[in-house]
């Protein structure tokens, strides 16, 4: 793992966009995962002004994301794809056609999780991931447990993520109680995955997920075993770090 500590928000901010524009420099047709969340939403802004200076195109790109919310509507202004239209796609060149969220209202979830999967498996791999990680050690919606599942799944959301989402709704009753996840086997498959984590609400975790050892109750320590793997932290988060 490769560990970067900031000092500056713009240098953390700057360091995370550049890695996905050159990217999209060097690989038009790159295929993005990305996340929602507070963690990248400084990168997602450096993205859209660098685009608007002519510096990034995302026209060819596809893109990925790790998860969203069952049964909330789609327009609803939590939902995940609200969320990465007003932060990015709404602001960038990229087709929408080719931005991929799983469905939270499918009939079917079951069939949709199977057909997120064959969809990552036809258009992947994911060339680089973008992960935030929950307090407690989740990435995505993959929260501790004594098992994983590998592939995309529906989660029962534990209450200390549904009680830190709550600040995005008006109650925490609103906040949904199930999501859709890619699994962690999806998350690996990545060929490079890049960990933005803010805060020092998350130096815990962060600690427990670079030091500790690999363990499913610290879902993000299972990135140990993943070859390449950069993980931007600013001084609240990486306060407890070697
Ligand atoms: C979001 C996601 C979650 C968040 C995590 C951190 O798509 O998959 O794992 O990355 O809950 O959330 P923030 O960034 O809001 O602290």
């Amino acid at each position: 793992m490769n560990i970067l500590k900031f000092h500056s928000d713009e240098d953390f901010v700057q360091t995370g966009a550049n890695l996905i524009a050159s990217l999209l420099q060097s690989n038009p047709k790159a295929v993005l995962g990305l996340a929602t969340g507070s963690s990248p939403v400084g990168v997602y802004a450096k993205l859209v002004e660098m685009h608007q200076k002519g510096l990034v195109s995302f026209s060819k790109a596809t893109s990925f994301n790790l998860d969203e919310y069952i049964g909330l509507p789609v327009d609803h202004p939590q939902s995940y794809r609200s969320f990465m239209n007003e932060q990015l796609f709404n602001h960038i060149d990229i087709d929408s056609g080719q931005t991929h969220i799983p469905n939270g209202n499918a009939a079917d979830m079951e069939a949709e999780c199977l057909a997120y999967d064959k969809m990552l498996e036809e258009n992947g791999p994911v060339d680089l991931q973008i992960l935030g990680i929950g307090s407690n050690g989740h990435i995505g919606f993959n929260e501790p447990d004594a098992n994983l599942s590998s592939k995309t799944h529906v989660v029962d959301l534990l209450e200390d993520t549904r009680e830190a989402n709550a600040r995005f709704f008006d109650s925490l009753d609103e906040v949904p109680r199930q999501a859709i996840t890619m699994g962690i086997g999806g998350i690996l498959k990545a060929r490079q995955i890049l960990l933005l984590v803010r805060g020092a609400g998350k130096a815990e975790a962060i600690r427990n997920a670079v030091e500790g050892p690999i363990t499913t109750q610290c879902p993000a320590s299972l990135l140990q075993s993943h070859p390449n793997v950069i993980v931007l932290v600013d001084e609240g988060a990486g306060k407890w770090l070697k």
